[in-house]
């Protein structure tokens, strides 16, 4: 069975094209490294079953590029995007581009290649602004150009589920945190943390509250619902149901194992940047009916994924 991953060098993508890889399928990797590393696909870059495609999805030859290196496909999951969501506030066109037009151009792939399964890495951004545990059935109102390409995105692989898709899975994540991760808070902090250490600047004023998911989970999880779902179009919020981790706790978390005594500054708005959303609670009870639970709690998760990044980054300096 042959696979196709975008994003595969990304902190996520990297993370799934191994456990493909381990479970014996044969992995297209494709990314162009505008996020991505090459340190993350260090051990299957030389693998017999993965083959890497150094290009971005939006290039004219995307579709040559992909059908000289394998026969056939049998699914494609779509993780490549545009994950500094801070960012694209600034510039839409990053969303527009990396988030959204990747989606089309992959549904074209999957047209022209005959590939009818879709896997598709969308998030709680999707909800926007909301309170209360959002399910999957709530109104989605993005706040974010990110949030705003994401649901495009879901829109229009359904749009292609009505005209030739045999199966889509949406999964709408939490934050995911762990090895890999080339962004996000607790990779924020350690980053600032080594360039300063005598004092944490905190974008906003650290009440804001996400659930967090260790990576490893995220990807048994991926499996699982995989292995129950046939046919269909189907969306599942993946995530834990707790009330999340406040980005006051992750600092001190982060301040503690490496073992360091700084000033915290913070911000004097509840939330980050424009387009940050200040309160996420998800309800997850579709995963948790299917069979699926994680065995960390948010702040659990935050400890585990602050030691692997920090003994991944030893030599992490400021960009
Ligand atoms: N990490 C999270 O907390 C989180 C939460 C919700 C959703 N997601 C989604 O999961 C997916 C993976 O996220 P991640 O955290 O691993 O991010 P990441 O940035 O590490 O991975 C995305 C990868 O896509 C690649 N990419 C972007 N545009 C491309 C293009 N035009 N052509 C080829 N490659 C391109 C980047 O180089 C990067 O390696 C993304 O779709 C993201 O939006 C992530």
């Amino acid at each position: 069975m042959s696979i196709l991953i975008t994003g595969a060098a990304g902190f996520i993508g990297s993370h799934l094209s191994e456990e493909f890889i381990n479970k014996g399928m044969k992995v297209i990797g494709v990314d162009n490294y505008q996020l991505g590393r090459k340190k993350n696909i260090e051990k299957i870059i030389d693998h017999k079953n993965f083959h890497f495609i150094n290009s971005d999805i939006l290039d004219d030859n995307f579709i040559k590029l992909v059908n000289k290196k394998t026969e056939n496909i049998d699914e494609i999951w779509h993780f490549a995007a545009s994950s500094d969501i801070q960012s694209g506030t600034q510039n839409y066109l990053l969303d527009m581009n990396n988030t959204f037009l990747t989606t089309a151009a992959v549904c074209n792939l999957a047209e022209q290649l005959n590939i009818l399964k879709i896997y598709f890495a969308s998030s709680g951004a999707v909800y926007g602004n909301k309170r209360g545990r959002l399910s999957e059935n709530n109104l989605c109102e993005p706040i974010s150009f990110y949030g705003t390409f994401k649901l495009s995105s879901e829109n229009f692989l359904r749009s292609n589920f009505e005209r030739f898709l045999t199966k889509v899975v949406i999964f709408r994540f939490s934050n995911i945190i762990g090895s890999h991760a080339t962004h996000g808070v607790i990779y924020d902090f350690i980053k600032k943390l080594k360039n300063d250490s005598d004092t944490l600047e905190v974008l906003g004023d650290g009440t804001q509250q996400k659930p967090y998911l260790h990576v490893n989970e995220l990807i048994d999880s991926m499996m699982f619902i995989n292995s129950k779902i046939g046919e269909g179009f189907n969306i599942f919020n993946i995530g834990p149901n707790d009330d999340g981790a406040k980005v006051k706790e992750i600092a001190n978390i982060v301040i503690e194992e490496m073992s360091l005594n700084p000033k915290i500054s913070f911000g004097s708005e509840n939330r980050g940047w424009v387009g940050d959303i200040p309160k996420i609670q998800f309800d997850t009870n579709k995963l948790i009916k299917l069979g699926w639970e994680p065995s960390f709690s948010s702040l659990e998760a935050v400890r585990i994924a602050t030691k692997e990044i920090i003994a991944e980054n030893k030599s992490l300096q400021v960009d």
